[in-house]
This record gives structure tokens, sequence and C-alpha cells, in this order.
């Protein structure tokens, strides 16, 4: 998919959606705010979300830790218009950097003006990407020294009934979404290549997968 037809096909997806997108996701997209909360952010840190969506993250992200700066990025420009709008509403309009770009061509000192963030968050978005693995990728390579990649996203719901899993993963087809099965796998190999730590939970009877890639 090009960055094009990837913004056209979100476009599409949330042209309408996104007006019930946050009361409707709070019910399915586990472990978001096991996420924020987690993050461990210095007052310091620049704090990256890539495929921020509605701002909900970012909003709930500036609550956490008030001194960071903020930076979300998404392809849609439909979904960045609800995220502009639910910052200015929490009155950020000053410390969230918001860019449409399309997470796996984009160039971070181009798009946001910094090339390094001591936080990264992706939250459900990976298994929206086909190349996921290279948003992966590159994302860590954009970590300074001390920097954390935290990863949330449907995982292999292993502690749920076969049938839920069949239903799950047929409904999710609808959105385009591919649950990742085999993210540990590739994250292990990724952080080992670049001599960092990767940590991985599977809360919510496995429903979700929580990554942290660590930067020594
Ligand atoms: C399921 S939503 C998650 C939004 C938000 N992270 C959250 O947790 O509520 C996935 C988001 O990823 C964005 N997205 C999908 N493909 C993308 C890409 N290639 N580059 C950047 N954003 C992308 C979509 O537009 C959408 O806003």
């Amino acid at each position: 998919m090009t960055a094009t037809a990837a913004a056209v096909a979100m476009d599409r997806m949330y042209r309408r959606q996104r007006h019930i997108y946050d009361l409707t996701r709070k019910f399915y997209l586990l472990g978001r705010d096991r996420l924020i909360a987690g993050l461990n952010a210095a007052p310091s840190d620049a704090i990256l979300e890539i495929g921020c969506g509605t701002g909900r993250n970012l909003v709930a992200l500036a609550a956490c830790y008030p001194a960071s700066r903020l930076y979300g990025l998404d392809v849609s420009a439909e979904m960045l218009v609800s995220a502009s709008n639910a910052v200015a509403r929490a009155g950020l309009a000053d410390r969230v950097v918001l860019k449409q770009a399309d997470a796996v061509t984009f160039d971070p000192d181009a798009v946001l003006g910094r090339a390094r963030f001591e936080r990264i968050v992706i939250s459900y978005c990976l298994s929206m990407i086909p190349p996921w693995q290279s948003v992966a990728a590159a994302a860590i390579d954009l970590l300074p020294p001390g920097g954390e990649l935290h990863i949330v996203d449907f995982g292999g719901q292993e502690g749920l009934p076969a049938w839920f899993r069949s239903v799950l993963r047929s409904w999710l087809k609808l959105f385009h979404v591919t649950p990742r099965d085999d993210m540990e796998a590739v994250l292990h190999d990724l952080a080992q290549n670049r001599g960092m730590n990767l940590s991985l939970t599977r809360p919510y009877f496995g429903y979700s997968q929580l990554a942290i890639i660590r930067r020594p």
C-alpha cells in the first residue's frame, strides 16, 4: 500500500467512525491505560505516539506526564481533526504537535522537527500496517540511550475460548486489523540485534500484548 493509499483507506474507514471512536473503543482497545501508566517518562522527555488516532492517548499522557513534550502522527487527516479538537479542548494546543504522515515512510526530523524521542508509543496501530516490522524497527532507531518503545496491540487470545478468538479475528478483518502473532519473535530479534532488552506481557488472558524495548 502506498502512502496515499494508506491515507485514503484510513480516511474512508474513520471519516464517520471517528465521531464514536473513543466511546466504543474503550471497551476493546484494552491495555492502553496500562501502557500509559507504565511509560515512566521523565519531565523533560519527548513522547511520540505513532498512529495517534483521535488523540485520546496523547491527552492522557499529558495528564500523567505534565512536563513532557508530546508529538502525534497519523496517516489519517480525518483522525487528526478529532485529535486536534481533543487537544484544544484539553488546553494542550501549545504542548502537543500533531502531524499527518505515514509511519512507514516518515522522516521524523522533517515532519516533527526532531530525530530522537525518549518515549515512543504505538497503540493498536501495528496490527493495521502491513510492513509493521519495519515501522517497529524504525521506531527503535529513534530512541536515544535510556529511551523506550512501548507497544500495545491485539494478542493471540490464548487464554480465551477458541470461538471468541475466531469471531474476534473475523470482525477485526472488517477494520483492516490483523493481530501480529509473531510480534514477540520479531521484536525479540530487533532488540537483540541492537543489544537492547525486550519485555512482553499478555494481559487480559492474552487478549492484548504489551511490549517494551529499552535502549541501554
Ligand atoms: C486503531 S487506531 C488506534 C489509535 C490510537 N493509537 C489509540 O490507541 O486509540 C489506529 C490508528 O493508526 C492509524 N494508522 C494506520 N496506518 C497508519 C500508517 N501507515 N501510518 C500512520 N498511522 C496509521 C490510523 O489512521 C488510526 O488512527
